[in-house]
């Protein structure tokens, strides 16, 4: 039997502080709605400065139905444009990274300068304005050196409140200094809600996060006070010490580190918060040293915490004072979704000198494995005509109840202004 809702209804009828109804995971159209309304129309986190370090540097990008040209042009500039050719649309750039002088389409050799602008077009004639053929640009815009595109024609101009909030919590870590240490691909069988409703805490850390939970602490993302036994009281006495020794001497250095939060009360939603590490306090690794003996930027205290940044719909990263590791989340289908993580060190570091790979990026792989076992099976599980919406917990999800609330708030913004005529199966 196929049910058929206008997805209108969906959205009028989401129960706040529930999960989402079946057909916002599952749904063909409603994933075609993601992109069109969401992916399409938000600034979305794609890249970091340092993934094109150098002029003629150029990456592509695909979000949704769109690919997406970075290109860092002499005068240090990352632009973006449409991967298509004004001739005759064929995709330009066809490798997901390379270096090239001018963007030239192997079709008929087309050639684009660092701008967009259109140089060459053989055999179109004396009239032929090349002015008018310029490739489409992209919105782009850093902050702290991560790369949000939007491809609206008008893009959200609340990324100005963010960058503002946001840049004296990045700048110390000198993002656009850094380079790439490793850059790694999950294809998570999962929409791409679950990949970031998972995102968004730390209930399910410590039944499945062995390593995580090494340097990170899940009192720090919320609990139940009442329902400690004697031994999680303890663990949480001692967070709380933790806590406020690692805001005194943050507090000390200038270092900006209290929770900012702008997740419902934006367009352009985000939140940062310094965290406190266990241990000894320095990174994201298993001994919760720093995994790089070259400090970023001008840093020379190792024990920073982790900055933790996120922003809606699609990232989420972990700034510590030796490396960063950033997490950008894109659709691929109702049931894949990308993850890409990026571990940056100090553009100076050397790996075998300054850093050990496996011991960089260790936490984090076996994290985002363990993340995509579980997406895996909440997918699994929302596809059941058994599944019907659970509560969440006030104490430890309401970072995931924020999530909903954006995105739902997001989709009616634009279907109440336009009425999709899209019901959902
Ligand atoms: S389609 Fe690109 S040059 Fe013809
Ligand atoms: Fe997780």
């Amino acid at each position: 039997m196929t049910l058929s809702i206008p997805v209108e209804d969906l959205v009028r009828r989401r129960l706040a502080g529930a999960s989402l109804e079946a057909p916002f995971y599952i749904s063909r159209a409603i994933y075609d709605l993601d992109v069109d309304l969401i992916f399409h129309r938000h600034w979305i986190f794609v890249a970091t400065g340092p993934d094109v370090p150098e002029p003629g540097d150029c990456m592509t990008v695909e979000v949704g139905k769109a690919s997406v040209l970075l290109l860092r042009g002499e005068d240090m500039q990352v632009r973006a444009f449409h991967n298509v050719c004004r001739h005759r649309g064929a995709r330009l750039i066809q490798d997901h990274k390379s270096t090239v002088g001018n963007v030239v389409c192997r079709y008929h050799q087309w050639t684009y300068g660092e701008t967009g602008d259109l140089l060459f077009a053989e055999h179109m004639g004396a009239d032929f304005d090349k002015s008018c053929h310029g490739l489409k640009p992209v919105h782009l815009r850093s902050v702290g050196g991560l790369l949000f595109i939007c491809l609206a024609d008008e893009p959200p101009a609340d990324i100005d409140r963010m960058e503002a909030q946001l840049t004296p919590y990045l700048a110390p870590h000198d993002l656009d200094n850094c380079k790439i240490a490793y850059s790694y691909d999950l294809i998570e069988p999962g929409n791409w809600k679950l990949t970031m409703e998972n995102n968004r805490e730390c209930y399910h850390c410590v039944g499945n996060h062995p390593e995580l939970t090494i340097p990170l602490q899940e009192y720090g993302f919320g609990f139940a006070p009442d329902e400690l036994d004697d031994f999680r009281k303890a663990d949480v006495e001692t967070y709380r010490e933790v806590l406020a020794d690692s805001y005194a001497r943050w507090a000390g250095m200038g270092l900006p580190s209290e929770e900012l939060d702008e997740l419902t009360t934006a367009v352009t939603g985000f939140r940062t918060q310094r965290l406190a590490l266990m241990g000894a306090g320095e990174s994201h690794t298993m001994d919760t040293r720093v995994a790089s003996q070259k400090l970023l930027g001008n840093l020379t205290d190792a024990r920073l915490g982790g900055l933790s940044v996120w922003t809606h719909p699609n990232s989420w990263h972990h700034f510590m004072s030796d490396h960063v590791v950033t997490f950008s989340v894109l659709p691929i289908g109702p049931d894949r979704t990308l993850l890409r993580t990026n571990w940056l060190v100090h553009k100076d570091a050397v790996a075998g000198r300054d850093y050990d790979l496996e011991n960089l990026t260790k936490v984090w792989l076996m994290t985002n494995q363990q993340d995509n076992d579980l997406v895996a099976m909440a997918h699994a599980g929302v596809e059941q005509p058994g599944y019907e919406p659970g509560p969440y917990s006030r104490f430890t999800e309401g970072f995931v109840e924020k999530f909903c609330e954006w995105y739902i708030d997001r989709l009616s913004a634009h279907l109440l202004a336009t009425p999709s005529q899209v019901a959902a199966e």
